[in-house]
């Protein structure tokens, strides 16, 4: 069941393996959600997508309410999110913005502001900036701001107008006297239709003998991965929705983790961070905000907005990129893996998960229900960086994570652990380098030292995002790099 719109649809058979993108514009005919990329990369088709906020949650805490109950809605792509994923979600897309028949504040906004030409990108323009109002505290009063706009306008592309009138348009919309979505369509009823659905598992077939599983529970969705060893996991479908779209894959069975309660949320234990592998990067981004900021900044550059509301942690673990961005920070901190089968769970250092190009120690019915990492102490420092060909909504050249300890002194490495991404089949630790600087004085002669050692230990490849020789130069001197970054700051 999802409703799109304010109206209820009970999709089955083939119309659930659809792309919502799809599912709007040829069965609906609701074709002002535009395709140009077809793969998460321009914002065309962005809707937004209202999911109700589990009791107690945080971010349901807004307009009064304590938390739970309440439909949070975020921007995501419609191009790459698949209507089986949608059950009990609420979908907002341009064609439900119009109040009476009349053109939002934001839709006004844009025409008063010149902020259209060709109108191609117009839509996900629109509705991305609804989110963006929708998404602080219901009683947000001030306008947004240039710097909020562009930061949440990163996954949305224009060809034509330039951005510097979408702003223009953004900042110019009075959030006082803009309807908030939940006052278009009142929470109560959807939700409250939602919640009799709650812990039920959905199986839908098609004729073609297609399947998808909608588990309830972990361990549901686990006796369909034994089950069905060759099905296609999908989480938030940021990279099975482009290998789909590209043609790469054509699943037959889907266990899709969408409606698995016990895989999304986070918990900070003391030093130790839980996080569920179905938990979108939003949230994480939240939850780590104050922790780990250094992890924060890299999400804030992971995709786009759109990307970060649908895509997983587990999923970017699983996808086993050697650029996945998460994925140093994971090493050197020491995180672990909780992978559950049939007979449990047992934990995995992230450092022993992976043994080549997308190979990885995760059995035909396991999945990766947890992420527990250990934070920072207070006597080590971490420096977390990414190098891509622009600055936002890139895919990484080159990843480094540092997480160095000195003595008391503050003169001499006590412990160091590095781990570089991009430049191998996976992302590798150094440990010529970790042995060779600890119990070195930390001197930037060192760090240099280190660095043509770092330079040995990798083994890129030359591809599109750069070559080979670059990202060795990137190996050698990110060391480098981190020694200002600690010592001299200011000198950066
Ligand atoms: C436009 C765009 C920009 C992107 N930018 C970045 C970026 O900056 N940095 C970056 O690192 N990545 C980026 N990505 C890649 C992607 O968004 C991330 O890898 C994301 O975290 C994937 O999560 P997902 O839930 O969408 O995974 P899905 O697409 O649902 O799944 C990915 C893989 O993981 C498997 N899987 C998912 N969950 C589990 C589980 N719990 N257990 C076992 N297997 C599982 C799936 O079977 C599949 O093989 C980008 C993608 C796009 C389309
Ligand atoms: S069409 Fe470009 S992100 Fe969907
Ligand atoms: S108005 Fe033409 S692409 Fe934006």
């Amino acid at each position: 069941m999802v409703y799109i719109n304010g109206e209820r649809h009970d999709v089955s058979g083939a119309d659930a393996f659809l792309t919502l993108s799809d599912f709007l514009r040829h069965r609906l005919g609701q074709v002002g959600t535009k395709i140009v990329c077809s793969e998460g990369d321009c914002g065309a088709c962005s809707v937004l997508v209202g999911r109700v906020s589990p009791p107690g949650d945080e971010e349901g805490k807004s307009g009064g309410q304590s938390g739970g109950g309440k439909i949070i809605y975020r921007a995501i792509d419609s191009c790459i999110q698949f209507m089986y994923q949608l059950d009990r979600a609420h979908i907002v897309s341009v064609e439900g913005l119009k109040r009476n028949g009349l053109l939002s504040p934001v839709q006004d906004a844009m025409v008063k502001c010149h902020g259209s030409q060709c109108g191609f990108c117009t839509p996900g323009f629109v509705v991305t900036m609804a989110g963006l109002l929708e998404d602080e505290a219901a009683e947000r009063k001030q306008a947004l701001t240039p710097d909020e706009l562009r930061y949440g306008l990163t996954g949305n592309l224009c060809r034509c107008t330039g951005y510097v009138q979408i702003i223009d348009a953004g900042c110019s919309v009075d959030p006082g006297k803009t309807a908030r979505v939940s006052e278009l369509y009142p929470d109560g009823p959807i939700a409250e239709a939602f919640g009799s659905h709650t812990a039920e598992s959905v199986v839908v077939k098609d004729d073609g003998e297609r399947t998808i599983a909608l588990p309830a529970t972990l361990a549901e969705a686990v006796a369909f991965k034994a089950a069905h060893p060759d099905c296609t996991v999908v989480a938030g479908a940021t990279d099975i929705g482009v290998q789909h779209n590209k043609g790469k894959i054509a699943p037959k069975d889907i266990l899709c983790l969408a409606n698995v309660a016990e895989m999304k949320g986070n918990e900070l234990t003391g030093e130790m961070l839980t996080i569920g592998a179905g938990t979108t990067w939003t949230r994480v981004e939240r939850a780590i905000k104050d922790a780990v900021p250094q992890f924060y900044n890299v999400l804030t550059l992971f995709g786009s907005p759109q990307i970060r509301n649908a895509g997983t942690i587990g999923g970017n673990i699983a996808n086993a990129s050697p650029i996945a961005d998460s994925v140093p920070f994971l090493f050197v901190t020491g995180a672990e893996l909780e992978l559950a089968g049939p007979k449990g769970s047992r934990r995995v250092d992230i450092n022993n998960f992976y043994f080549g190009y997308k190979k990885f120690d995760l059995r035909e019915d396991e999945l990766i229900a947890r992420v527990h990492i250990p934070l920072p102490t207070e006597a080590q420092t971490l420096k977390l960086y990414k190098v891509s060909r622009r600055r936002d909504l890139d895919i990484s050249t080159f990843t480094a994570a540092v997480l160095v300890e000195l003595d008391e002194a503050g003169g001499t490495i006590q412990n160091i652990r590095i781990a570089y991404g991009g430049v191998g089949p996976v992302v590798l630790r150094l440990p010529k380098t970790e042995t060779f600087l600890t119990g070195k004085p930390f001197e930037e002669s060192v760090l240099r030292e280190a660095g043509k050692l770092a330079r040995s230990e990798v083994t890129p490849i030359t591809d599109v995002r750069g070559s080979a020789g670059f990202r060795q130069q990137l190996a050698e001197n990110i060391l480098s790099r981190f020694y200002f970054d600690c010592a001299q700051p200011e000198a950066v």
